[in-house]
C-alpha cells in the first residue's frame, strides 16, 4: 500500500552552474520528484518561508568561501522557517517551527541535524525571525555592538541603510544614543529612514554626491562605520573616518555580482594614519551571542523602538526572479519567499 506521504511530489530549484552577473533562471533547475519517505530518526518538513540573502549570491560562487561552493545537482542552499508535517525522531513533534538551511524546496526530510525549533514569541508573527532575530538580528546586534562599539553622541554611518540588517542597525545606533546617517538607494528609502526609522539623516547615493553629504551630514566625522556594500562607499567613508574609528565590515554587496572586479581604494591610507579598526565577520559563528541579542531586540520592539518591514514574495517559482531584487535595490525590507 502507498502511505499518503509518498504520494507528496516535492518541488525544488537545484543549483546548475556558477556564473557572474545578475542570476539567471538558467543558472538553476526547477525539479518535481516524488518525496523519500519518513525513516525511523528522521522528519518531514514543509519549508513556509525562505529567506532571500545576498549571501547566496556567494554561495554560488565557484570557490569555497566560509561555506563550501555549490555543486552542480544541489538543491539551493538557503535558510528557510518550516513546519514540521511528520515526525519519527524525538526531539521534534508534528507543528512545531523549525528553522535551518532548509532549500530552495517545497519539503525536506531531515535526521533533525541542523534543526532549530522556533519558540514561539507572544506579539510576534513567524516571519519575525527572519525580520528581526535569526541571521538578520543577530548580524546588526553582533557587528554594531561587538566590533563597533559605539559610544552615546559618536556618528555612526550605515549603508543599505534600508535593507533587512541596516535597518536593525541605525537603530539599534539610535537606542545607545549616536547620530545615525543612512546611505540607500532611492528617494523612498531615505525618506523612510529619516521620517520612520528616526536616522538623524540619509543620503541617496544613486543621485546625491556622497562624499559632499557625508561631510554635510557628519560635521564631526565618522566614527563607525557599519559596511554592507564595500567599493566607492566604503572609500568615501575611509576619507572621513575619525582617528580610532571602527569599520564593520559586514557585507560588500556591490562586489558579489563581479568577484574579479579589482578593488580600488583612494583612501585605505587612512587605516592606517588614523588607527582605524576594521573587522569582518559572519553572524553564524557566534550562536553563544544570540539568546541575548534576540533578548534585546524583542524587547526594543515590543517598546516602539525597533520596526522592521519585510518584502514577501509570493511562491518558490518565482525564488530566482525575486533574488535580484537585492543587487537592483528593488526590496522594500527584509526578502522572503513565501512557499506555502
Ligand atoms: N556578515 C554577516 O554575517 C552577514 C549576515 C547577513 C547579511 N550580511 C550582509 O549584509 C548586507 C545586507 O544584507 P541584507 O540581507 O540586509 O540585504 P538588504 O540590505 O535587505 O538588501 C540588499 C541591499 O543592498 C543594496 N545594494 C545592492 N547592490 C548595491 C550596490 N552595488 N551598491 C550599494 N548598495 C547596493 C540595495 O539597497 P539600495 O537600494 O540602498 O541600493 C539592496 O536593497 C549584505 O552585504 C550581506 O552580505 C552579512
Amino acid at each position: 500500500m502507498v502511505s499518503e506521504q509518498n504520494q507528496l511530489k516535492n518541488v525544488k530549484w537545484t543549483f546548475r552552474n556558477h556564473s557572474v552577473g545578475m542570476i539567471a533562471e538558467n543558472d538553476f533547475q526547477w525539479v518535481e520528484e516524488k518525496l523519500a519517505p519518513v525513516r525511523a530518526g528522521e522528519v518531514l518538513v514543509r519549508n513556509l518561508y525562505l529567506s532571500l540573502d545576498p549571501t547566496n549570491r556567494v554561495w554560488m560562487g565557484e570557490k569555497d568561501t566560509y561555506m563550501p561552493a555549490l555543486k552542480e545537482g544541489e538543491v539551493m542552499r538557503g535558510l528557510a522557517i518550516g513546519v514540521v508535517e511528520k515526525s519519527n525522531h524525538p526531539a521534534f513533534k508534528a507543528g512545531d517551527a523549525v528553522q535551518g538551511l532548509l532549500g530552495w524546496q517545497k519539503y525536506l526530510v531531515s535526521t533533525g541535524e541542523g534543526l532549530i525549533t522556533l519558540p514561539q514569541l507572544p506579539g510576534l508573527p513567524l516571519e519575525a525571525h527572519f525580520g528581526m532575530l535569526g541571521h538578520i538580528g543577530l548580524t546588526a546586534h553582533y557587528g554594531l555592538l561587538h566590533i563597533g562599539k559605539p559610544k552615546p553622541g559618536e556618528t555612526v554611518v550605515v549603508s543599505a541603510a534600508a535593507g533587512a540588517v541596516g535597518s536593525l542597525t541605525g537603530q539599534i545606533a539610535k537606542i545607545k544614543g549616536c547620530r545615525v546617517i543612512g546611505t540607500a538607494g532611492s528617494d523612498e528609502k531615505c525618506r523612510y529612514l529619516t521620517q520612520e526609522l528616526g536616522f538623524d539623516g540619509a543620503i541617496n547615493y544613486k543621485k546625491e554626491p556622497l562624499a559632499e553629504r557625508l561631510r554635510e551630514l557628519c560635521p564631526r566625522g565618522i566614527d563607525v562605520y557599519f559596511d554592507n556594500v564595500g567599493g566607492t562607499t566604503l572609500d568615501a567613508v575611509l576619507d572621513q573616518i575619525n582617528d580610532f574609528g571602527r569599520i564593520v565590515a559586514c557585507g560588500m554587496i556591490s562586489a558579489y555580482n563581479a568577484p574579479d572586479a579589482p578593488f580600488t581604494s583612494r583612501h585605505m591610507v587612512n587605516i592606517v594614519v588614523r588607527r582605524v579598526l576594521m573587522q569582518g565577520f559572519v553572524c553564524l559563528d557566534h550562536p553563544e551571542y544570540a539568546p541575548g541579542a534576540y533578548q534585546d531586540l524583542i524587547n526594543w520592539h515590543l517598546a516602539g523602538k525597533l520596526k522592521y518591514r519585510l518584502d514577501v514574495v509570493e511562491g518558490l517559482e518565482n525564488a530566482v526572479t525575486a533574488i535580484n531584487k537585492l543587487f537592483t535595490g528593488a526590496n522594500q525590507g527584509k526578502l522572503l519567499v513565501k512557499v506555502s
